[in-house]
């Protein structure tokens, strides 16, 4: 029987997304060091721990999973882990989010696994900036992809675009732009701090508010669409596009009053909030022999102790990890 998990604030916490990996055949500015290292493969959970944990989860309540990296497509074995998390009872809705570099192979086949959709990065559509963006990226493998997961049925499809001063401030007219022909939502992200790169971060975030007024300058006043407060993204159109934009506004506008979500790290950490440094193992006690029952209690615990929120506004954030060991 599932019975639901509760933060201590009464909500319901039903959204488990998963790093597969800290990895990433990309480097993007606005996510790591050039440098970054990654972790050995024994200090990842394996694909049974993965779905061990997931059983636990959807047991209680859980019923959305979103991949996640690094760069969740480069893990092996990745078409197997969405097959079967896909035959998890309680599961509703499995996406990825993904750079889109490798889907024009795996689309298919994710799809045919169970993959419900797909949230690809992109922050801009000029080649040269989008190289300068990822370090070493090529505009043409995310054109292929993006074709690749809409032939393959991955729909709704989100296109995720962080805005960074100086980088793509200017390239949310030809994002936006896409919407009017394209029935994709495409989101324009404030940037948020982590670890090592937060001056970098806090010092070229470009709110909400500046970006809708760039839009807007073009296109002129956007509509508002129905809002689920649940979700990140607040949802708009440009009048008469086929596509929406959403903004997700994490700095300047938090939204963790609808925040369902847990994330479990690729070493086997229930990280609270994305924001915060909080943590609990389940990894450890997994490998020790700990029973369904013993971690159900343990996530159902470390669930209630979830934060609020987090505390950007009062200059504090998470200084534990970089965003490619998290996984957004
Ligand atoms: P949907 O299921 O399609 O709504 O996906 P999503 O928006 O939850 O996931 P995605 O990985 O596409 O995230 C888009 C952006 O929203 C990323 O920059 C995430 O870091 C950010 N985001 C997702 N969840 C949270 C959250 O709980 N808090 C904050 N502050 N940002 C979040
Ligand atoms: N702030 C906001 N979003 C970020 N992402 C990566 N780093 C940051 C950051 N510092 C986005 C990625 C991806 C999603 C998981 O999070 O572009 O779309
Ligand atoms: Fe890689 Fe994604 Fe980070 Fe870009 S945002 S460096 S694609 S993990």
């Amino acid at each position: 029987p599932i019975t639901p998990m509760h933060d201590s604030y009464g909500r319901r916490i039903h959204y488990l997304r998963i790093s597969l990996t800290d990895a990433c055949n990309l480097r993007c500015v606005y996510c790591m060091p050039e440098d970054m290292h990654f972790r050995p493969r024994h200090e990842l959970m394996t694909d049974e721990e993965i779905l061990f944990l997931v059983q636990v989860a959807a047991s209680l309540g859980v019923d959305k999973i979103r991949l996640t990296g690094g760069e969740p497509t480069i893990r092996p074995g990745v078409v197997e882990i969405v097959r079967g998390i896909a035959s998890v009872p309680g599961i509703r809705d499995i996406a990825m989010t993904t750079n889109g570099i490798l889907l024009d192979k795996l689309a298919r086949p994710l799809a045919e696994a169970g993959l419900k959709r797909v949230n690809i990065s992109i922050d801009t559509l000029n080649p040269d900036k989008f190289h300068r963006i990822t370090r070493w990226g090529r505009m043409e493998d995310v054109w292929r992809g993006i074709r690749a997961a809409e032939e393959a049925g991955l729909r709704p499809l989100k296109l995720n675009c962080v805005v960074v001063r100086h980088f793509n401030d200017d390239d949310v007219i030809d994002l936006a732009r896409l919407t009017l022909e394209n029935d994709w939502e495409v989101r324009f992200i404030e940037m948020m701090p982590f670890g090592e790169v937060a001056d970098f971060q806090q010092s070229n975030v470009v709110s909400f508010r500046e970006i809708r007024e760039r839009v807007e300058a073009v296109f002129g006043p956007l509509e508002e669409v129905g809002y689920d407060y649940l979700d990140p993204s607040r949802p708009f159109r440009i009048p008469g596009a086929l596509g929406t934009l959403g903004f997700i506004s994490s700095v300047t506008e938090p939204f963790c009053q609808g925040c369902g979500r847990v994330r479990l790290t690729a070493d086997g950490k229930l990280r609270l909030c994305l924001l915060r440094d909080d943590e609990v193992d389940l990894l450890t006690p997994l490998r020790q022999g700990a029973t369904f029952e013993e971690m159900r209690t343990l996530m159902r615990d470390a669930a209630f102790h979830k934060p609020w929120g987090h505390g950007l506004a009062e200059g504090l954030y998470a200084a534990n990890r970089a965003m490619n060991q998290i996984g957004g």
